[in-house]
């Protein structure tokens, strides 16, 4: 065989070589050419997908360097039926993935691959999950026949050259293989969002560290570093060497006196992570600020000080951009002013982007997600429900310098919060690490736009894993019951839930930036200074524990936010039953205990309710 022709940047990583032909030979494109993660080559791409209709260039004077794509209206977000584990032992993914042998999977895949990438580039995207060498970080190679995803992943993850270097030329790499699965035969003309939805397949080989992914172009399915390698992959290697790969946002508060507590926080796909991270404290919190260090993915490592790290492994965010606006998270707006990707969202007549939410009232005209007309009497959204904008995380204003410190920050609390509309309260805190994994372990949610599927009501969402934990949920809690077990002074945990409406279904917590008064609460008890009283499910703030100056909320609506039902909660307790059911081999014993716990504790004499203010 001839030798391949590789254009672009060099490497001598003869794995990566390797592996860069076996590819080649199998997926048959017409060009190999691995990036280099220059600004040239992503304003050439840019071009490129101008010029064939993928990308529409957007207002040179409203959005500098910034382009609009509108994908397939079959493929508009992640697909969890069509997302695989596939570890040897179905038992190993546990009864929460999609399993299939992966020889099964491998044999269906490689006929799929064969020849899809015919009549198009193939691209190989070096990346580095995490500052450049840290030793938090890894390396991942994207080998993908979608540009659309080369400029993605430029923005998304530190790319290209200094990725290969790192690399060298004896490192090791997660394998992330990615085709939309069009081939294109000689002189057939291309589609602007090529996609293969009835062959879509993101299946993942834990074993191998190795991801393929057929028939999608968006978000997570496609941009192979975030959920794929960041969380699936890398929550197995976090298991067997010891660290942590979460689904959480991380954030800096400082204090009046100048000290910056970390925290991370964990929420479900579409559910306020980006807003929580970028939050801009409100009228009576002058002095206090926000810092961003990641609003989506957080890889922790205990450090040989006792202390637990955070890194962000990404450098961009990848939005929700619906219901994002001025009031809602200014910084995500001022974030998104040059230099971004928007994808599905509504582009205006004068070339800019509008999704809804973002005005009060929308524009006379617009052409929608789908490049058809739209006037405000349409009786359809302009913008998909999950359109997404990708950005760069040093636009943002409230950007924490931090970011890219390989050491990472230090976490002091873990924040799990679900989309609730009733049963759980604002806030409490768990009463130990072991405790705080159990009520991370039962957190539900209501469903949300992020995952395509419809969902039941409530769903329960691990630590907001539950589509992105690699292996066996129940090995995954006693993974982090062991983390605990390591660590001198482990992190607080705290449940928060700011979606809790009326009988209207309106939201009885105005939510967004008042969420820093909760913040505080949390801040304040992991300094040993904020007071809190006992109840059955946690330690809870009273109204006068929580700092109130500039909003007026009064007790009662307070304590209606924070009440649980005592009858509500004995099905709670049963619920959780049929949860560990579905682990029963695997359960670790702790959470047996703590039911049991939580159950007793439903039946306490009145007094502890008259301390925490008559909750039930
Ligand atoms: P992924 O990127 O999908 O992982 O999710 P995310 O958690 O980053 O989602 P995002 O922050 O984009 O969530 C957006 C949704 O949360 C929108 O519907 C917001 O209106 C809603 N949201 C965010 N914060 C609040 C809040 O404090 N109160 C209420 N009621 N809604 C909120
Ligand atoms: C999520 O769904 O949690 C996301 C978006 O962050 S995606 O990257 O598409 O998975
Ligand atoms: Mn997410």
């Amino acid at each position: 065989m001839k030798d391949l022709q590789i254009d672009g940047a060099k490497t001598n990583n003869e794995i990566l070589l390797n592996w860069i032909r076996t590819i080649a030979f199998l997926c048959k494109p017409d060009r190999v050419y691995i990036c280099d993660g220059s600004q040239r080559e992503y304003d050439e791409l840019c071009d490129q997908m101008v010029e064939s209709g993928t990308f529409i260039r957007l207002n040179e004077e409203k959005r500098p360097n910034s382009f609009l794509a509108r994908s397939d209206p079959r493929d508009v977000a992640r697909v969890e039926s069509r997302t695989f584990v596939c570890p040897i032992n179905k038992s190993d993914a546990g009864p929460t993935n999609n399993w299939v042998h992966p020889a099964e999977m491998k044999e269906k895949l490689k006929i799929l691959f064969d020849g899809s990438m015919r009549g198009r580039t193939m691209y190989v995207i070096p990346f580095s999950m995490g500052p450049l060498g840290s030793p938090i970080a890894h390396i991942g190679v994207e080998i993908t026949d979608s540009p659309y995803v080369v400029v993605n992943m430029r923005i998304m993850t530190r790319m290209g050259k200094p990725a290969l270097d790192v690399l060298g030329e004896q490192g090791t790499f997660v394998r992330c293989l990615h085709s939309v699965g069009a081939p294109l035969e000689p002189g057939q003309k291309d589609v602007p969002w090529p996609c293969n939805p009835e062959n879509t397949y993101i299946s993942h080989f834990p074993e191998e560290r190795t991801i393929y992914s057929f028939g999608s172009g968006y978000g997570g399915n496609a941009l192979l570093g975030k959920k794929c390698f960041a969380l699936r992959i890398a929550s197995v290697m976090a298991r067997d060497e010891g660290w942590m790969a979460e689904h959480m946002l991380i954030l800096g508060v400082e204090d009046l006196d100048g000290k910056k507590t970390y925290v991370a926080a964990a929420f479900p796909s579409a559910c306020g992570k980006t807003n929580f991270a970028m939050l801009v404290p409100p009228k009576g919190f002058e002095g206090w600020k926000i810092s961003t260090v990641g609003d989506d993915i957080c890889w922790l490592k205990p450090a040989s000080d006792g202390s637990l790290r955070a890194i962000n492994p990404e450098a961009g965010f990848f939005g929700v951009a619906p219901g994002t606006n001025m009031n809602s998270n200014p910084n995500a707006m001022l974030t998104l002013n040059k230099n971004c990707i928007f994808t599905n969202v509504a582009l205006t007549d004068d070339g800019d982007v509008w999704w809804e939410g973002m005005s009060d009232q929308p524009p006379a005209h617009l052409i929608d997600w789908k490049g058809q007309d739209w006037t405000p009497d349409a009786g359809r959204p302009a913008a998909h429900p999950n359109a997404r904008f990708t950005a760069p995380i040093a636009q943002c204003p409230t950007f924490d310098p931090e970011w890219d410190n390989p050491k990472g920050v230090p976490i002091k609390a873990f924040i799990f919060g679900g989309r609730m509309s009733r049963d759980v309260p604002l806030v409490f805190q768990a009463f130990d690490w072991s405790h705080g994994v159990y009520l991370a372990a039962t957190m539900g949610s209501e469903a949300t736009a992020a995952a395509e599927e419809a969902l039941p009501p409530m769903r329960r969402d691990p630590m907001a894993m539950l589509p992105f934990c690699g292996y066996n949920m129940a090995d995954y809690w006693i993974h982090w019951l062991h983390m605990g077990r390591q660590l001198p002074d482990p992190p607080r945990i705290f449940r928060v839930n700011w979606f809790r409406k009326d009988q209207e279904g309106k939201f009885l917590w105005p939510g967004f930036a008042e969420n820093m008064r909760v913040l505080k609460w949390i801040i304040d008890r992991v300094r040993g200074r904020g007071y809190g009283v006992e109840s059955p499910i946690g330690y809870m703030p009273r109204h006068e524990d929580i700092h109130w100056e500039g909003l007026d909320f009064d007790p009662e609506t307070f304590y209606e936010i924070m009440s649980v039902d005592r009858q509500e909660s004995v099905k709670e307790a049963r619920s959780h039953e049929e949860l560990f059911d579905k682990f029963y081999d695997r359960l670790p014993t702790e959470f047996i205990n703590h039911r049991e716990l939580f159950k007793s504790r439903l039946w306490r004499s009145p007094e502890i309710w008259e301390l925490a203010r008559d909750f039930f």
